[in-house]
């Protein structure tokens, strides 16, 4: 008998729905693999701003994209990535490469490039991840982004679509649901919507819900009830074997 297919996931959505805690716990809870997108394009962008490339130069922007070699790590448990061999993973969560992320993923060239590394990975093959996941057998990949069951894995599994309010995903992303002045919630919300509003808007693989993808409102929901809710999905789409 031969083993079952692997596995795709895609769980997509604007920021502050708990994506990324969301499909850490789903890939670990059912034994796949894991890979942020968002990741991947904060890692381009800090490697742009480290670079001297001014990101407001799409031209620029495009001419770089092919040049730093983005390495992805996959174990939900420890997910890591790097930039030409440097770990990656703190300084692309700045308030700068936040600020810089959008204009450099509307570019189309980064877009394409970060595209080929992600249906790499998915698939399974060496080019962008590390070469430990690959040797390591995988039952299947949870991938967490923007456009992934519209454009990245059309023909993914299952396609998750997280909403939420936006006061609750300003309030998550403020790292706390109590005890925050209004401004800084208020500041918040502004910088998350402007940024949802710059990646809806974008032309190249803007942030959309696919037609087949199934929408989770989080609002009321606490973190363990959407993994279990996806989880039940995964488990639904595959036949007990
Ligand atoms: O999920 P995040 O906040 O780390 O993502 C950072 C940015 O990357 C987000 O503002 C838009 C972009 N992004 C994208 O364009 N496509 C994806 N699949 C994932 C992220």
């Amino acid at each position: 008998q031969t083993a079952p297919a692997p596995v795709i996931v895609a769980i997509d959505g604007p920021s502050g729905t708990g994506k990324s805690s969301t499909s850490k716990a789903v890939a670990a809870e059912l034994g796949l693999r894991y890979l942020d997108t968002g990741a991947q394009y904060r890692a381009i962008t800090w490697w742009m701003l480290s670079n001297g490339i001014d990101v407001a130069d799409p031209t620029a922007v495009a001419a770089a994209a092919g040049k730093p070699v983005i390495v992805s790590g996959t174990d939900p448990a420890r997910p890591t990535i790097t930039v030409d061999g440097a770990d990656a993973a703190g300084p692309i969560r700045t308030q700068e490469v936040t600020a810089a992320v959008s204009a450099v993923s509307a570019v189309a060239e980064v877009r394409g490039r970060i595209t080929e590394l992600q249906r790499s990975i998915a698939a399974g093959t060496a080019e962008g991840t590390d070469p430990a996941d690959v040797a390591a057998p995988s039952r299947g990949i949870v991938v967490e982004g923007r456009d992934i069951g519209t454009t990245v894995l059309p023909d993914a599994d299952l396609k998750v679509f997280l909403t939420a309010s936006p006061e609750a995903r300003a309030a998550r992303r403020s790292g706390e649901l109590r005890g925050k002045d209004s401004a800084d919630l208020a500041t918040t919300r502004a910088a998350l919507l402007k940024r949802d509003a710059a990646d809806s808007g974008r032309k190249a693989s803007p942030l959309k819900k696919a037609d087949d993808a199934v929408e989770v409102d989080t609002t009321e929901l606490t973190l363990e009830q959407v993994v279990e809710c996806v989880v039940t999905l995964v488990r639904e789409q595959q036949p007990a074997g």
